[in-house]
């Protein structure tokens, strides 16, 4: 285990709070993650993930993914997908979770969420250190409700999006 301060440490940088989606055809699952983008153009997302979980086999399967950016009032769909394994549970059914259709992907895209961001694996690196796997994802479809605000993830909590800071 690494020392405290520096589990604290990492613990201070801001992340994203996503519903990392992805089926194959015949099952579908979903993980809470964190993700963030790589370049703007070309459009490069990246998420990282352990090898142990459910979504990690189907991302291996279809090579598509959805990033599913959820918004402040969803809160709870993060705590649901992050507290049980797809092996165990169908966490859509089980918790009654609306889903649509992907317009590129197989993945099914979580509704109501801040942003939905389609992607398509373009480069894996598994050779890193412990069990994550890490997928670059190059983004082919997206869609993005202006009116809702996303969550950050910083600390072990969940905060709003706050106030700007400016000069
Ligand atoms: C806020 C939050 C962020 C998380 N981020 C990640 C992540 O980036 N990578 C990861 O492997 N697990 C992450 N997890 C843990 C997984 O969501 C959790 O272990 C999940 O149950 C795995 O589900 P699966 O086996 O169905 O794929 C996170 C959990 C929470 C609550």
């Amino acid at each position: 285990m690494p020392e405290k301060s520096l589990v604290r440490a990492t613990l201070q940088l801001p992340c994203s709070v996503v519903i990392l989606s992805a089926g194959d055809g015949n099952s579908q699952g979903a993980m809470t993650a964190t993700a963030m983008y790589v370049s703007q153009v070309p459009p490069l997302v990246v998420v990282s993930l352990s090898k142990t979980f459910a979504t990690y086999q189907l991302i291996e399967k279809s090579k598509e993914f959805a990033v599913n950016v959820i918004a402040d009032n969803q809160l709870d769909l993060a705590k649901k997908f992050g507290s049980v394994h797809g092996y165990e549970v169908d966490k859509f059914k089980e918790f009654g979770i609306a889903t649509e259709p992907a317009s590129k992907v197989s993945a099914p895209l979580v509704s109501g969420c801040f942003a939905s961001i389609e992607c398509r694996v373009k480069s894996s690196l598994w050779d890193v250190e412990g069990n994550h796997a890490i997928y670059i994802g190059e983004v082919v479809g997206f869609k993005l409700n202006e009116e809702l605000q996303p969550l950050v993830w910083l600390d072990n909590r969940y905060f709003k999006v706050g106030t700007e800071c400016r000069i």
